[in-house]
């Protein structure tokens, strides 16, 4: 079975590899697709955001790292997916996922959502705060895995500079 965990990723958070891993040992390939078309402002471009998961996932042999345009469910369509893994962290999180769920299953009944609790470590944890609180000055060790605090501190750094220069 081929599951499909979608996001943003801008970072990968340590919230995101808890459901990776997890996810890895319940399917047999796990496609870890990073959104192209993303409306929001990102921090990290998209081929940053592979590199930066392909550096932490790449001891996990059967997760792989990919990008998608367009719709979710034809990305999963053609990468033969049937399945759609998420993560709910609060029930603030439901109703949105519940919505794209009901929608992907409207437009592909074949493909299933499923959604996975995250681990109460990490469920306060997601990447816009972890930007937030890393650029204000606060520490994020624990929250993303340690060669993104070191990325976020190279591209914080440039910010700066370029604003100061
Ligand atoms: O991590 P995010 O930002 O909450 O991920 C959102 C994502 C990428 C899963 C969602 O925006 C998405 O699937 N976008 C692709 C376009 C699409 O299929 N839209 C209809 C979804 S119902």
């Amino acid at each position: 079975m081929i599951a499909i965990y979608p996001g943003s990723f801008d970072p990968i958070t340590n919230g995101h590899l808890d459901l990776i891993q997890r996810g890895s040992r319940m399917f047999d390939k796990l496609i870890v697709s990073i959104l192209r078309n993303e409306s929001k402002q990102a921090l990290f471009t998209v081929e940053e955001r592979i590199e930066m998961l392909r550096e932490v996932l790449h001891v996990y042999p059967n997760v792989e790292v990919d990008s998608f345009d367009g719709l979710l469910v034809d990305h999963a369509a053609a990468q033969e997916a049937t399945v759609l893994l998420r993560g709910i962290r609060a029930i603030s999180d439901y109703e949105y996922e519940l919505q794209m769920a009901l929608m992907n299953r409207r437009l592909r009944p074949d493909i299933e959502t499923i959604f996975m609790m995250a681990s109460e470590t990490y469920s306060f944890i997601s990447s816009r705060l972890v930007k937030e609180v890393f650029s204000l000055g606060g520490n994020i060790s624990g929250l993303v895995p340690p060669s993104v605090e070191t990325r976020l501190s190279t591209r914080l750094s440039k910010t700066k500079s370029q604003r100061g220069a």
